[in-house]
């Protein structure tokens, strides 16, 4: 199947709506476009008066949301639409640009589309064989068989373990090291080999409750793309630009993502920045789960921008 024939469906976004309550007239920053799912919600609900802004760093992402939003406001009262190829850490100059000084929703859905994920000359998937690559932004120098050749053994163990607490860590690190030596990995598939020697299995993974190469595959994309270190200064500058009564909504599909957006809610909690609006973070319904099954591990925190020095611009 190509790329543009997989939809990525938006996930949690009933409750994303109810929480976040975007109103006419407001000022909307969608961080991670994606299919433009959530954007087409948001957008709909800040009528002529609001101000709506698009953000995803893949251009084809971009465009495909750009293309239904479009579409979807045709002959309505559409707020001002704005799109721009920027990575959500930027958001200070993708603002700047604008003239936009203050915001009153973002939104940060975090990670990869189905449609990225599921195309296999991007690397990001096991299921096929493809170039080893795993850049969400294709303007990036560095890909996941740059990782994986040329990080000394213990630096690959460190990153493997520190992104997805893979317990093979370091045999996996070993097993590449040994490898490379005798040739560079280039595919997906050699690497599932080596990390599969790695652990000891090979063959059928149906005992397994996961693909034994998951964790190597998403500590690898993680730091391919700076994922964590972007999403912490997403983190950091938000509270700067989101008005007294804006809201910030993640939605995350890793511990490592959600542990670092409860301790920053938590902190700007404790200087009166946020009052946080998800005591728990919300999570699917075993409905949406079933319907959707990407939305398992799905978990939204949202956090309200409160009137503070602290914080501010
Ligand atoms: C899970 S999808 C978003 C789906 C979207 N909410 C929808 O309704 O279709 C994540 C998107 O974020 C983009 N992305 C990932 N990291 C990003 C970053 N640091 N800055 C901007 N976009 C990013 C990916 O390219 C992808 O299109």
């Amino acid at each position: 199947m190509s790329r543009s024939e997989i939809e990525h469906v938006p996930v949690l976004s009933e409750v994303l709506m109810s929480l976040v309550d975007p109103r006419p007239g407001e000022t909307v920053v969608d961080a991670t476009v994606g299919h433009g799912g959530h954007a087409e919600l948001l957008a709909g609900a800040i009528g002529s008066g609001g101000r709506f802004i698009g953000l995803d760093i893949d251009e084809s992402n971009l465009a495909r949301a750009r293309s239904r939003v479009e579409k979807a406001m045709a002959g309505k009262s559409s707020p001002s639409l704005h799109w721009v190829r920027a990575n959500f850490s930027e958001l200070g100059s993708v603002l700047d640009e604008l003239g936009v000084s203050r915001v009153d929703v973002i939104l940060a859905d975090l990670g990869v589309s189905t449609d990225q994920l599921l195309d296999s000359s991007r690397g990001f998937t096991f299921s096929e064989d493809g170039p080893l690559d795993m850049r969400i932004d294709q303007r990036l120098e560095t890909t996941a068989a740059d990782v994986v050749n040329r990080l000394e053994e213990n630096e690959l163990a460190d990153l493997i373990f520190h992104s997805s607490q893979e317990r093979f860590s370091r045999r996996i690190a070993k097993r590449i090291c040994e490898a490379r030596r005798e040739k560079r990995i280039r595919t997906v598939s050699e690497l599932v080999g080596i990390v599969c020697s790695a652990m000891g299995v090979s063959g059928s993974f149906s005992r397994h409750r996961i693909h034994p190469a998951t964790r190597t595959f998403l500590a690898l994309r993680m730091a391919v793309n700076h994922e964590l270190e972007h999403l912490q200064e997403l983190l950091e500058y938000a509270p700067r630009r989101l008005s007294v009564g804006g809201r910030l909504a993640v939605i995350s599909f890793h511990s490592g993502e959600d542990r670092i957006v409860k301790q920053n809610f938590l902190d700007r909690k404790r200087d009166g920045v946020y009052e946080i609006r998800t005591k728990k973070p919300v999570q699917a319904s075993s409905e949406e789960t079933l319907r959707n099954p990407r939305a398992r591990s799905a978990k939204l925190r949202v956090a309200l921008r409160l009137a503070s020095a602290q914080g501010s611009a």
